[in-house]
């Protein structure tokens, strides 16, 4: 019987609709690495930041940071000049120089995940100033989800490759890109295999390691010397070196990544989302705590 013809022209439609519900690519750590970054954070926020953060947040986010962190991945599909504040990526090599890798395809500086977050800081700072032109409720929620990025190894990653979005290989059974692997896959497969599918227990074991195992690891990965703007450059040199010692390493094209992959770099990613929640904090503590004599950030590292 031949097709009916709404069936030939809903085809192409459907197929459409799909490629758009999840885009290759999309996504910085999946809405998951998102939500538990943003948890960890809201556990140390201090008390002048939570309430400002209360005071920022939409009223869709039901009075939770965690509910918008992962907004962003969304807003870049009609927010467009946003796509390259995700990520940053070297000529193929271990190491981040803001003034080579920091930049858009059109070459504008600044436009890469540590140019955001300082922009974004930067904005937050006007909180309270009745001046202020910002939209700050899409500042927080642009600079709660970039501090994540920044933390995903691959989101500081090879230019040539995207971050590995190129890199296609098998995880487990499943065909995948090396990218997708760290933003989401390595997280689900804990998820599914550790925490009874439940990724709030995954978040309660991080706030547990972090006040346990991490506990005395915390004053280093909050140690920030610089003054006048966050220390993003140091988060994104210290994600292209994990790129290379885990993310790339022992990885080509069509390789099947499995149960060795998994288990030693599973660690690297519980710490990196404990990292990034920590930072998160750090960040806005800094921002909302800071006295008016404090020296307000610049863009520039
Ligand atoms: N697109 C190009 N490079 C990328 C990266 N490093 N991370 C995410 N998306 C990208
Ligand atoms: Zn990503
Ligand atoms: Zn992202």
């Amino acid at each position: 019987m031949a097709p009916h013809p709404w069936t030939l022209l809903a085809l192409p439609l459907v197929v459409l609709l799909l490629a758009s519900v999840s885009p290759p690519g999309a996504d910085a750590w999946g809405k998951e690495g998102h939500i538990m970054v943003c948890k960890i954070a809201e556990n140390y926020l201090s008390e002048k930041a939570a309430a400002a953060v209360q005071d920022l947040l939409p009223p869709s986010a039901g009075g939770e940071l965690s509910t918008v962190c992962p907004w962003a991945d969304q807003a870049r599909w009609h927010y467009h000049w946003s796509s390259p504040l995700h990520y940053a990526n070297t000529p193929e090599v271990c190491g981040f120089k803001y003034s080579r890798d920091c930049h858009n395809s059109r070459g504008q500086q600044g436009m890469c995940v540590v140019g955001a977050i300082n922009n974004y800081t930067d904005q937050l700072y006007s909180y309270g100033h009745s001046k202020s032109s910002y939209n700050l409720t899409e500042s927080l929620m642009f600079l709660a989800h970039f501090v994540g990025d920044v933390h995903q190894p691959l989101h500081v990653g090879y230019e040539e490759d995207e971050g590995g979005n190129t890199i296609m290989l098998h995880w487990y059974r499943r065909k995948e890109n090396l990218h997708h692997v760290w933003d989401v896959s390595i997280i689900d497969t804990a998820i599914k295999d550790f925490y009874n599918k439940s990724m709030d227990n995954m978040v309660e074991t991080l706030k547990m390691n972090l006040t346990d195992g991490w506990s005395d690891d915390i004053s280093h990965w909050e140690n920030c010397a610089n003054k006048r703007a966050t220390c993003a450059n140091d988060y994104a040199i210290e994600s292209i070196h994990l790129s290379c010692n885990y993310a790339y390493k022992d990885v080509e094209q069509n390789i099947t990544l499995g149960d060795d992959y998994f288990f030693s770099r599973y660690p690297v990613v519980q710490k990196r989302l404990a990292q990034a929640g920590i930072r998160l904090a750090l960040i806005l503590n800094r921002i909302f705590d800071g006295d008016e004599t404090d020296i307000k950030p610049v863009q520039i590292q």
